[in-house]
């Protein structure tokens, strides 16, 4: 077999795709708490700073490393130095790993697109949740206790991330998110409008529109922001790097950046008026006072809003599978971006076919997903969730940072960015990704280390140290493992 490169066939599928890689979970319910707990209002201060400073700038590397090189993330590394290579299946082998749980949520989400036709969740969600969708036990034999609706909605979510994978660029990862982005935005519209005119959603609105300008003055309310924007952005994922390899010579990179930033900001922003206008709704309705309601993640779409809707009448057996569809198309089109940094780096090395690439590769995550469709299956997702996200993520794109930053020639990116954007970049450019992205990075790694000592119970010292070793052994195999391809040694 010969290298064949990918290459996008339009800028709006490049551009969709990259928003649907950024548009997930995180900004669905992630951000509304995030946004909620550092000071409402005045949080956009340093959101919008963080957009400019870390997501905007930390794009353009990826975009400018990726469409120079025109290579995997891989072999990129290793063109720079040989020695880097193992960062590189380091990073990836995070991504991967990230990317079992994701889909085990994304599932979750699957079987409560079901429910929610019938309110299948019935008087009592959080029961529902844990008793009857989770199966969860604190026991540590529940890893020997498969909960079959988990497994099943897991391999259907496998299944079509390896369907869109698979096939060629445009065919597959590129028109999916030309169908998926825009009808997610039209449910997302549809959702805020209704939500606005539920009684009580001026409870929720407000809360975004009164500034606590005490919070600026606090550093965690700005970790909080970087870190949203990391994590909403998927930033130093690999994927945006991929994506950009694909583009075609004469493409505006600043200007697609831009873009691709402030669509995702925008979208949580827009997306959170409409979940706090609902548990607006819910504290008039029910008494509970706001704060109790705004939670995160799996607790925030899978038993508040469950509640929510059962209080709603009618217009919740539309607007509840309107939501978790939001939540299911978001988080498709992360898993397939997630996939594809993965899958390139394997294909380009050992030169197998696109379509052996993602058929393995999610033959391999199916396996390790079935750890999350146990009875201890959520529980061990946490550990997975933190030690992934608030170390080894975090140490990964620190390393992403001195490397383009300091070793390798960073001229070299200003000009690839310049050539054909619209908007220019130079010297504050470089300062930001020299000094401040590096030293903001390190902040966040230190307080994410930090946060992930919380979990200290033999069972997750043990997954930790489990996930240490395999992130040590992996990179080493996959870089010592001779490539395939004979140009692929070519510097
Ligand atoms: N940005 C996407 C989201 O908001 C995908 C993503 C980024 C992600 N970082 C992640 C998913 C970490 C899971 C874990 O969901």
């Amino acid at each position: 077999m010969t290298e064949t490169k990918s290459e996008w066939n339009s800028r709006s599928a490049f551009i969709l795709a990259m928003i649907g890689s950024a548009v997930g979970l995180g900004n669905i319910w992630r951000f509304p708490n995030v946004l909620y707990s550092n000071g409402g209002g005045s949080f956009m201060i340093p959101y919008i700073v963080s957009i400019f400073l870390l997501g905007i700038s930390f794009v353009l590397v990826e975009y400018a490393v990726g469409f120079r090189f025109k290579r995997s993330l891989a072999r990129i590394l290793f063109t720079i130095s040989k020695k880097l290579e193992p960062v590189a299946w380091f990073v990836l082998f995070v991504v991967f790993l990230i990317t079992t749980y994701y889909v085990c949520v994304v599932g979750w989400d699957l079987i409560y697109v079901v429910l929610s036709f019938t309110k299948g969740w019935g008087a009592n969600p959080d029961l529902y949740f844990a008793n009857n969708v989770l199966h969860a036990t604190d026991s540590v034999s529940g890893i020997f206790t498969i909960v079959p609706n988990v497994l099943v909605s897991i391999f259907i979510i496998w299944f079509i991330a390896w369907f869109i994978n698979k096939r060629e660029l445009n065919n597959g990862i590129g028109k999916v998110s030309q169908i998926l982005l825009p009808l997610l935005c039209i449910m997302v519209v549809a959702i805020v409008g209704f939500s606005l005119t539920l009684p009580g959603a001026s409870i929720g609105y407000t809360q975004i529109l009164t500034p606590d300008w005490s919070a600026l003055g606090n550093a965690e309310v700005w970790l909080a922001a970087f870190g949203q924007i990391v994590f909403s952005l998927s930033l130093g994922m690999a994927i945006a790097m991929t994506y950009a390899s694909y583009l075609p010579k004469g493409s505006r990179l600043v200007d697609n950046a831009v873009i691709v930033a402030f669509s995702n900001s925008g979208f949580e922003v827009f997306n959170s008026i409409g979940i706090f206008s609902i548990l607006g709704f819910m504290t008039l309705t029910s008494g509970i006072p706001f704060n109790e309601l705004v939670t995160e993640g799996s607790g925030l779409a899978f038993v508040v809003f469950p509640q929510v809707f059962n209080t709603m009448g009618p217009a919740s057996y539309i607007i509840g599978p309107l939501f978790f569809l939001c939540i299911l198309f978001a988080g498709i089109t992360s898993v397939i971006a997630l996939l594809e940094g993965v899958c390139y780096s394997i294909s380009e090395k050992f030169l197998i076919s696109r379509e052996k690439t993602a058929t393995a590769v999610c033959i391999v995550g199916f396996c390790i997903s079935i750890i999350f469709a146990t009875g201890l299956g959520s529980t061990i997702l946490g550990v997975f969730d933190s030690y992934l996200n608030n170390f080894a993520l975090l140490l990964g794109i620190l390393l992403e940072c001195v490397i383009f930053g300091w070793i390798y020639k960073f001229d070299n990116l200003i000009e690839t960015l310049n050539e054909n954007s619209n908007i220019k970049v130079g010297r504050l450019w470089k300062i930001v990704i020299k000094y401040i992205l590096p030293i903001c990075i390190f902040f966040l790694w230190i307080q994410g280390v930090y946060n992930d000592l919380n979990f200290q119970d033999p069972l997750s010292i043990t997954i930790r140290v489990i996930l240490t070793v395999a992130l040590i052994i992996f990179p080493i195999i996959f870089t010592k493992l001779p490539a395939k391809n004979k140009h692929y040694y070519d510097v």
